[in-house]
């Protein structure tokens, strides 16, 4: 290891002892320095357990892996995902300010341009009417088929913008391949009126074509014929033959390109339900949003530079302080969905063992990220970071102001999520407790045997990201920020955060177990485990 890892080593021995509240009571400067703005988003992260010469380390670590000459060769085109020799250019599909961005020698803006165009033109035919169903009806509802990256960002941005959603179409998800998540959605569709967006990148994924036949069979039940697919059913794909071979007019196709990432691709027309379901205009915010984001990023350099900051902040939890996860808390129900896209964006990226030159890491990778709604959270799960025995860093994220002003709930609301940090932070010590205890009336004896149970350690760190209200520009620019902070650790470990092996043995494994499903076949190829639960599903099975 570098003499640079080496000294921020022992600086985090040292911080290991030390309280954060020391670094708060010493330093009334300390939320000013380590906090900032950036594309409209308020960032905190003085609740860390770094102190300037911690960061100053980081920053010095960044420079000898070159984290910021890979940020460069990302915006420039440069194939930087090695393991698959493809550019990595998300940031291309947003760049509002239509800077060339050149890709093996040609601007790939007028074709990113071109499908923005194509999807704009579809998206105000639908919702004008003039998109008509096979029976001459407006399309009122929109499912999309998809799963992973083709799905998790999409739902999520719908979710979190619902409000506002005033163009008359309602939009669906249907990812999984458990036939109840399919059933219950057409169960309540009617096929006249229903435009279905079969979404993959490969256009080979089992579960998403699994799906988007059996809709299409449903479909087919009540139409008069083929033909009336081309009204109902449009797709999003690289891969135009195997859209024509499923039966989808390649004129009803919305293509992306092999340097888009599934887990950064909501912003290329994988993001068309966002589009159907909001308008093209706020689509196109949302892109504002995150260009804003990806300027700071790409213009800024040391501190001024927040998405470096917090990659590695998120560097020196996982590899310095040991801490295996990172929790996401939204306060504010729209944001459900973010933990889980932020999952896929975190640990499919992160979650490597080998370099970019194929050595083997020396130090972990990728948390495991988790996380769900605060408050409801509060009352659940928190109790393990409030006593737990991990060290478990976390975010805390909210709009400032709502969409939906009912009683006093948003100040409630805001009140808990930076009360939740502050009480992680500070937490509880014994004589606090006891002080407390002696307040309430309570007896020497019983102070003695319940105080432990009433300490809280505190001292676990965390991000709180505020913005002033969830409007698109503030929605892409959040998961922008998230993006290229996975982005810095990725570039520090110097793995490829941008292909996804691994993913592909599960379903390679899958496909081969499948023929042996409640069937009679000699399965003595595989283990015994994989023959034992054969044994039980054929035991119960009906086909
Ligand atoms: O299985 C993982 C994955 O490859 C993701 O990376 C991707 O987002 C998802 O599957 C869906 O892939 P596609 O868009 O090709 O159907």
């Amino acid at each position: 290891m570098s003499p640079i890892w080496q000294l921020l080593e022992v600086k985090a021995t040292e911080h290991m002892r030390r309280h954060p509240n020391d670094w708060f009571q010493t330093d009334g400067n300390r939320a000013n320095r380590l906090s900032g703005h950036a594309a409209g988003l308020s960032i905190d992260y003085s609740k860390q357990r770094v102190t300037d010469d911690v960061i100053d380390g980081l920053l010095a670590l960044a420079e000898e892996r070159g984290v910021l000459e890979l940020r460069d060769d990302m915006f420039n085109g440069v194939h930087i995902n090695g393991s698959e020799d493809r550019a990595v250019l998300h940031v291309a599909l947003r760049n509002r300010s239509n800077r060339p961005i050149v890709l093996d020698g040609q601007d790939v803006m007028p074709e990113v341009n071109a499908v923005l165009d194509h999807m704009e033109t579809f998206v105000e035919s639908v919702q004008s009417g003039q998109w008509k169903g096979y029976a001459g009806d407006p399309i009122t509802d929109v499912v999309n088929i998809g799963v992973g990256g083709s799905d998790l960002g999409t739902r999520m941005v719908c979710r979190a913008l619902g409000s506002y959603a005033d163009r008359g179409i309602r939009v669906h998800f249907v990812s999984n391949i458990a036939p109840s998540d399919l059933a219950s959605k057409l169960s309540i569709l009617d096929p006249k009126t229903t435009l279905f967006v079969v979404a993959s990148k490969s256009f080979g994924t089992q579960e998403t074509l699994a799906n988007a036949r059996s809709a299409r069979r449903w479909f087919l039940e009540s139409a008069p014929d083929e033909e009336a697919i081309k009204k109902h059913f449009v797709a999003v794909s690289t891969h135009t033959e195997r859209v024509r071979e499923f039966g989808i007019d390649p004129d009803n196709m919305f293509p992306i390109w092999d340097w888009v990432g599934g887990r950064y691709s909501l912003w290329s027309a994988i993001g068309l339900p966002i589009a159907l379901y909001l308008g093209m205009d706020r689509f196109k915010r949302l892109l504002d949003g995150a260009h804003a984001l990806d300027e700071h990023f790409r213009l800024n350099t040391g501190r001024d530079n927040l998405p470096l900051i917090l990659g590695l902040i998120d560097v020196w939890n996982a590899d310095f302080l040991g801490s295996d996860s990172l929790a996401v808390f939204p306060y504010g129900t729209r944001l459900g969905f973010l933990p889980a896209h932020l999952q896929q964006v975190m640990m499919e990226s992160n979650g490597k063992r080998v370099r970019i030159d194929g050595q083997p890491v020396d130090s972990h990778t990728s948390a495991v990220l988790w996380g769900g709604l605060g408050t409801n959270g509060q009352h659940a799960f928190y109790q393990l970071l409030h006593q737990g025995t991990r060290l478990i860093p976390s975010d805390f994220i909210s709009a400032i102001r709502t969409h939906s002003p009912i009683g006093t709930q948003q100040r409630q609301l805001l009140a808990n999520l930076v009360a939740q940090s502050r009480a992680l932070m500070l937490g509880r010590t014994q004589e606090e407790v006891e002080a407390q205890m002696r307040a309430e009336g309570a007896d020497e004896a019983t102070i003695e045997r319940i105080a432990p149970h009433r300490v809280c350690p505190g001292g676990q760190p965390s991000n709180t990201i505020l913005f002033p209200q969830m409007t698109p520009e503030a929605v892409g620019a959040l998961l922008a920020l998230y993006e290229h902070r996975v982005f810095v650790a990725g570039a520090v470990w110097q793995i490829d955060s941008f292909d996804q092996w691994g993913v592909e043995l599960g379903k390679q494994m899958a496909n081969e177990l499948e023929p042996f499903i409640g069937s009679h076949q000699e399965d003595g190829v595989f283990d015994g485990s994989t023959r034992w639960l054969l044994d039980e599903i054929r035991q119960h099975w009906t086909p």
